[in-house]
């Protein structure tokens, strides 16, 4: 009974600790990108839409967050940002979005920004920029608490495993012996 526990107790562990350091931001951004904007946006080209890499550097959140609820809406106030794109991008208005809440956008952001291929220019002209991956797998330099908790969770388990399996062992000489 103790051993099912104690069992227990390291599953939920392992579990919260794979869980408490996957970015749930970025996932819940990506769904909703791919979902709703794919279809005219891609984060590092022209498809309908602009790029949307550095959008946030283009933008203040505010202006990203009202122009994605409704488009429509800013250029009919005139804003000049929102016309100077509808008519640089032959005056497709990009539909509204007003269902999105201001942290949905913000976590479309944070995807963009995790998507977003950065050149790194050391010196200018030393050697053409360089595309840096932006996946980021699991590394033992930078997950090195995940990994410690990992490992350790995972042998205490097994351990467990191995002394249950033993104390099985001696109760059934034990019975048989008698
Ligand atoms: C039907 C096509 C379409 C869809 C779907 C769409 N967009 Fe757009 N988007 C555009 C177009 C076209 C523009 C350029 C502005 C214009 O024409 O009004 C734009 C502009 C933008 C801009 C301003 C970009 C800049 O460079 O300043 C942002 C931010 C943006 N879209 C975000 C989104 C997000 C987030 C979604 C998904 C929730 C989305 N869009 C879905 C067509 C679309």
């Amino acid at each position: 009974m103790k051993i099912k526990y104690t069992a227990l107790v390291l599953l939920i562990i392992i579990f919260f600790n794979t869980t408490a350091f996957a970015d749930t931001s970025i996932d819940n951004g990506k769904a909703i990108f791919i979902a709703r904007c794919t279809s005219c946006h891609n984060v590092n080209a022209q498809v309908v839409g602009p790029a949307l890499a550095n959008v946030d550097q283009r933008h203040s959140v505010d202006w990203i967050v009202n122009f994605v609820h409704s488009p429509k809406t800013m250029i009919s106030k005139n804003d000049k940002d929102a016309v100077a794109l509808y008519n640089q991008f032959n005056q497709i208005v990009m539909p509204d979005h007003s269902d999105l809440s201001v942290d949905d956008i913000k976590n479309v952001l944070a995807y963009i920004k995790s998507e977003t291929k950065t050149v790194t220019t050391e010196a200018p002209f030393s050697k053409p920029g360089k595309l840096v991956p932006n996946y980021h797998p699991l590394s033992i330099e930078n997950n090195y608490g995940f990994f410690i908790t990992y490992l350790i969770a995972v042998a205490l388990l097994i351990l467990l495993l191995i002394f249950a399996v033993n104390v099985k062992d001696v109760q059934r000489k034990n019975s048989s012996s008698k």
